[in-house]
């Protein structure tokens, strides 16, 4: 309780002033003297995926309290991906802020960070990372699927799926609106390997939490008993300290990259995990990215590029029996939060694997790994394509090009009768970047037009310079760098422009003469500032996202 006293200029008063204050809430002294466990508690009436956290919250108080040490809890900034606009990625990084204050602002010698939906872990690690206290990560687990006449079902490929199926009109308004009641059921993040699930497996590979922890069931007793671990293992980082920094290395992060090209993760996490490996002075390079996804197979067959569900995962042998399948892959020696070695981990617990969901190595889901970088005229500081959940009839395109100028654009256009396009062209999407007003949203899963879904059409090539779902799937080039608002080349690229992509090449390129591009970039004019905020914070300080769309100023010093 002593620790990072308020300045009046008299330290004693202050602290007898927090005494006493702290006392005023029923602590008795033996209490106060107890090592303090902060608790970052994400619950919030905005955040489904959280409704379990105030029980979390309880059984990891248990697990402090009878490892010895006292526990406090504190709300913090909670992003719900549905809830936000206009879009939770936006608000990651003042998540990761506010994290990092109220764990450096207050008294407390380690921490248990709750966190679950999608950009809510990432921005707990980012804060871990920058503040450097040791932290112990708690997720609140997947949702369970559930059966609904005759199909499981769990958010959010099959909401996906099915509002597909709709637009294209192969399902009713009165269908539509009974799916929509039976998609998500119970507490916990969606049920399949999306942008949650994904970072979970990573903060459990980089050593956050043990690796069971990445999968047990939101609902499930298992998940009770992990937080009450998190709660004492906080207590035993109290005398036997493991920094998040020490935990995020050059050789985690690779091994972190290898899971997430293993598991056919979402494309969300690369920019996550290069946001937080940015924190710790690490540098996640697009081109190595490729080198490791060619000698890593996708070993995981869950949806979106498979066919099974979280639980499955878990119920399979999960990450201990993911990583041991890999373990040639791995990195051995990096420590967790208990000092133990990767190989040491990977000794322990069950042999047990179900090859439905978790492959050997001789009958991979794919050879190669879920991600692929790409370079060219149009990316020269890259792009990315999930190549696991893509259509390989696409991936060597040549064709004219469909340009949307922005979200209001394509909104607008995508489904009008009279727009000139079809099942060949490639939909560009523009000015949805991270310094867009825009927040870099989970727009780059471009619906395919109307007219051409009616027709059967299931898949195109679309690109942007922003986000896709971890849950959604398709031929997507994602992250476009530089952005359009950046003034990229992206920004140049008009309807009837040929774009080349080659997945066999790693190219993305634009296939217009210098001059003409010369001519449209004197004529560009870079968007507005915003006035004020958050906004106008994040215009002027935002990275691109080879650099994990982080805030320059958050970055470590000296960078
Ligand atoms: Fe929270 Fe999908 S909406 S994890």
């Amino acid at each position: 309780m002593g620790r990072n006293a308020a300045n009046y200029g008299d330290k004693d008063f202050a602290l007898y002033l927090r005494r006493s204050f702290a006392k005023s809430m029923g602590y008795s002294q033996a209490m106060l003297d107890k090592p303090v466990v902060g608790i970052a508690d994400t619950a919030s009436d905005f955040n489904n995926c959280h409704r379990s956290v105030p029980e979390l919250v309880e059984a990891v108080k248990r697990g402090v309290l009878a490892a010895g040490g006292l526990p406090m809890g504190f709300p913090t900034v909670s992003l719900c991906e549905p809830f936000l606009h206009p879009c939770s990625m936006h608000y990651r990084n003042l998540m990761a802020l506010d994290t990092e204050a109220m764990l450096t602002a207050q008294p407390m010698d380690a921490a248990v960070l709750i966190g679950g939906c999608d950009k809510t872990v990432p921005a707990q690690l980012m804060a871990a990372a920058s503040a450097d206290i040791p932290a112990a990560l708690l997720v609140v687990g997947p949702m369970l699927a559930q059966r609904f006449e005759g199909e499981r079902l769990s958010a959010c490929t099959d909401c996906r799926r099915y509002w597909g199926r709709y637009r294209a009109g192969d399902v009713s308004e009165q269908r539509i609106g009974e799916i929509e009641g039976n998609l998500a059921t119970t507490a916990g993040t969606c049920g399949v390997m999306g942008t949650a699930s994904t970072m979970a497996c990573l903060a459990a590979t980089l050593g956050f939490m043990p690796l069971a922890a990445a999968s047990a069931p939101a609902v499930h007793a298992d998940r009770l008993r992990l937080a009450e671990e998190a709660g004492a293992l906080a207590v035993r980082l109290i005398t036997h300290p493991v920094r998040p920094r020490e935990l995020i290395t050059p050789a985690s992060v690779e091994n972190a990259l290898r899971v997430l090209l293993a598991l056919g993760g979402s494309t969300n996490a690369l920019i996550h995990l290069t946001a937080i490996a940015g924190r710790a002075g690490v540098q996640v390079d697009l081109r190595r990215l490729d080198a490791l996804s060619e000698e890593t197979p996708v070993l995981v067959d869950l949806k979106p590029t498979g066919e099974g569900y979280m639980e499955d995962f878990n119920a399979a042998g999960g990450m201990r029996a993911l990583l041991r399948e890999m373990r040639d892959l791995l990195h051995l020696g990096c420590k967790d939060l208990y000092g133990r070695t990767l190989a040491e981990r990977l000794d322990e617990g069950s042999d047990f694997v179900d090859r439905a969901y978790i492959r050997a190595r001789a009958t991979p889901v794919s050879p190669v790994g879920g991600i692929v970088s790409l370079f060219g005229s149009l990316a020269p500081d890259g792009a990315i394509l999930k190549r696991s959940a893509a259509t390989p009839a696409l991936f060597e395109t040549e064709a004219r090009c469909v340009v949307f100028d922005g979200l209001e654009d394509l909104a607008a256009r995508i489904d009008d009768e009279a727009l000139d396009v079809t099942a060949k062209d490639i939909l560009v999407l523009k000015n949805a970047g991270p310094l867009t007003p825009s927040g870099m949203p989970e727009a780059g899963y471009l619906p395919i037009p109307k007219k051409l879904a009616r027709a059967g059409v299931k898949d195109m090539v679309r690109m942007s310079d922003c986000r896709m779902s971890g849950t959604a799937f398709g031929t997507i080039v994602l992250h476009i760098a530089p952005e359009a608002a950046a003034g990229g080349p992206l920004a140049l690229v008009e309807s009837g422009d040929r774009i080349r992509l080659s997945v066999r090449e790693r190219r993305l390129d634009l296939l217009v003469g210098e001059a003409e591009l010369a001519r449209r970039r004197a004529a560009w004019k870079a968007p507005a500032r915003p006035r004020r905020g958050w906004d106008r914070l994040v215009h002027d300080q935002v990275l691109q996202a080879p650099e994990g769309a982080d805030l320059a100023f958050l970055r470590p010093a000296g960078e």
